[in-house]
């Protein structure tokens, strides 16, 4: 297979690097292409690069009415030397086809969905918004195309990948921590469900106890397991926190747990960052009893949008409010997030493999 281009004409395409002038915010910005695969008749087939564009689909589309749609996010950062690095993007690949498996789509061997994703950046590199801190945040999914109304998997699908060029994730500065909500109403997974895939269907799940979070004036919700027992994670990133003595634990993961890149990045840099990170099963009782001990003096989310994401306090169904330490932003969280923002920039060495340049192919004028 080869990668077709079916480029926007040369004069309707970016020609200069873009240079916002003020943060670009998350998600909101496209580039100019996106990549495009299908399956039909058994394989995967027609990789190609088009305009970015709407999809016609028919009102029958499995997806709209059984939900059968998985996706990814992944970041690629400019470094010094004036290239795009993709970031452990093969570890997105291969959590793609995990969730695939789970809701029975095809799986994408990981060689084309890493060709598609490079070729897709490469031609559209000029979008990469010369900004402090910013990326070029990579959406990869699938979802079913099949026109049918019976309950079953899909015949054909479409791979698509799409970038928008996004900012900082905390603007200018990383000093204000959120509140998350404690819910024992609402769960986002159950075992044997679908909570460890990126299947869109628990994104959708997870907005009812998003509207509670902010009713309760909490940014999201923190989820516990069905017993109500253990600290699972939040709606769109795993959770951690830290231990007087510096130790870092992040909730083992579970079939209700998303398998979090930037959480394995943190388990895997324990000796860079100098700390002893773990996991281990948190009883909710333990948690709360340990912050107003004091022996936990620290917490936050980990995620690629998310980057690190420091949380100052938790509140109850019932109003009561925990806050952890002194509710500020603390110094192992900081740590954490200047080393993964230092190696993802390029301003410390990684890891091998983690940082992956994407080569310049000349497809400007393909
Ligand atoms: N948990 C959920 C439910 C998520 O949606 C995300 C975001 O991708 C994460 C955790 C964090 O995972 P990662 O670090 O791979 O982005
Ligand atoms: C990501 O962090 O890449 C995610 O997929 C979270 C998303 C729901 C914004």
């Amino acid at each position: 297979m080869q990668i077709e281009y079916q480029l926007k004409p040369l004069e309707q395409r970016r020609t200069e690097p873009f240079i916002p002038e003020s943060n670009v915010g998350f998600g909101l910005l496209r580039t100019d292409h996106m990549f495009l695969m299908d399956y039909r008749d058994g394989q995967w087939q027609d990789p190609r690069i088009v305009p970015y564009g709407p999809f016609e689909i028919f009102p029958g589309n499995m997806t709209l009415h059984y939900g059968q749609s998985i996706f990814e996010g992944a970041k690629a950062f400019l470094h010094d030397d004036g290239e795009i690095y993709t970031f452990r993007i093969d570890q997105n690949a291969a959590r793609l086809n995990r969730s695939a498996e789970i809701v029975c789509i095809p799986e994408i061997d990981p060689k084309w969905q890493l060709a598609g994703i490079r070729a897709l950046i490469d031609v559209d590199r000029l979008w990469f918004p010369q900004q402090q801190g910013a990326c070029l945040y990579i959406r990869p999914f699938i979802f079913a195309t099949e026109d049918k109304l019976s309950v079953s998997p899909s015949k054909s699908y479409t791979f698509c990948v799409m970038l928008s060029p996004s900012g900082a994730y905390y603007g200018d500065s990383f000093d204000k921590t959120i509140r998350l909500l404690i819910t024992k109403k609402y769960h986002r997974a159950v075992s044997g469900g679908t909570g460890e895939s990126k299947a869109a269907g628990n994104y959708a799940a997870s907005l009812r106890a998003g509207k509670a979070a902010a009713e309760h004036g909490a940014a999201q919700v923190l989820y516990l397991d069905s017993t109500n027992t253990q600290i699972e994670e939040v709606g769109a990133m795993n959770h951690f926190h830290v231990r007087k003595d510096g130790t870092v634990v992040i909730p083992t993961f579970t079939d209700t747990i998303l398998k979090s890149i930037t959480s394995r990045s943190i388990l895997d840099l324990g000796d860079i960052l100098g700390l002893n990170v773990v996991q281990e099963t948190v009883m909710l009782d333990q948690f709360i009893a340990d912050i107003e001990a004091g022996e936990i003096i620290e917490a936050g989310g980990f995620g690629t949008a998310a980057v690190v994401s420091p949380v100052g306090s938790y509140i109850f169904e019932d109003g009561r409010i925990v806050t952890v330490g002194d509710g500020e932003v603390g110094q192992y969280t900081k740590r954490m997030y200047k080393v993964l923002t230092d190696i993802q920039q390029g301003k410390l060495a990684g890891p091998d493999g983690w940082m992956t340049k994407v080569e310049r192919h000349e497809t400007i004028s393909k």
